[in-house]
């Protein structure tokens, strides 16, 4: 069960470092989740910092083991973490999408960031560990990044830390449980629920500038973009920027 060990830390350099150097020591069981109150180097996706007030977010790794996956549909993990990380902002939010691959906006602005980093041995996965950055109580963000938000701001409530935990990481589990049975369901809310989907906009590749709209995510998790010309274009991270 997702949740069922927390692992607290003051402070750490990254839960996902922390949590990866654990599970090559020690045998440890699916749904460990380490908590830090403060990381010291948080890594984000494209070599990023991910920066985070001490004590006022939710900054995580979950321990699973999906063995039930092909490491080539590795991106249903990304379908999961998403899905249960908008449940449960969906219970105090309107408008939460998941802008591609794996990033929780509400409206325009990014209120979590996940980064997934799965341990591969020949076709299977072997371990994956699932970090979340969810912005909750943080009001006051460095100016360098694009377009912050946290539950706060979008509330003006202050949120309990422990009881947010423990609310999202029963839904984690339950999308982890649902992917087990029912992993199309999951993949059609998946984009259902995107940022962007089936609306123009403008994006970028190494070519330059063009408008598109996102028709589909292929089961690789490409962004799947049909341009003006009625082109598809298929996109693995990082090969696409949102305008
Ligand atoms: C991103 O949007 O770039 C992904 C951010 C992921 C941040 C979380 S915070 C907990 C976990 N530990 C890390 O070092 N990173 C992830």
């Amino acid at each position: 069960m997702i949740g069922n060990t927390i692992i607290r830390l003051n402070s750490v350099d990254s839960t996902n470092s922390y949590l990866s150097q654990l599970v090559k020591k020690k045998e440890l069981k699916e749904g460990v989740v380490v908590f830090a109150q403060e990381q010291l180097a948080g890594r984000g996706q494209l070599n990023n910092v991910w920066e985070s007030e001490q004590g006022k977010n939710i900054l995580i790794s979950v321990l699973l083991f999906p063995h039930f996956l092909k490491a080539e549909n590795q991106f249903l993990l990304s379908k999961i973490i998403s899905l249960g990380i908008l449940d449960f902002l969906s219970a105090c939010l309107k408008d939460v999408k998941i802008k591609w691959p794996n990033d929780i906006y509400v409206g325009e602005k990014k209120i979590a960031g996940v980064l997934i980093e799965n341990t591969i041995r020949g076709s299977a996965i072997s371990n994956s560990i699932a970090g979340i950055g969810l912005n909750v109580n943080q009001t006051l963000f460095s100016a360098s990044l694009p377009n912050p938000t946290s539950l706060k701001l979008e509330t003006l409530d202050t949120f309990d830390l422990n009881e947010v935990l423990e609310k999202l990481c029963a839904k984690l589990e339950a999308r982890y449980k649902q992917s087990l049975v029912e992993g199309e369901i999951i993949a059609e809310e998946y984009i259902a629920r995107l940022y962007r989907y089936k609306t123009r906009h403008l994006y970028r590749d190494n070519k330059g500038e063009f408008y598109a709209t996102i028709t589909n995510i292929d089961k690789y998790g490409r962004l799947c973009l049909l341009d003006e010309k009625n082109n598809m274009r298929k996109y693995a991270f990082k090969e696409v920027e949102f305008i």
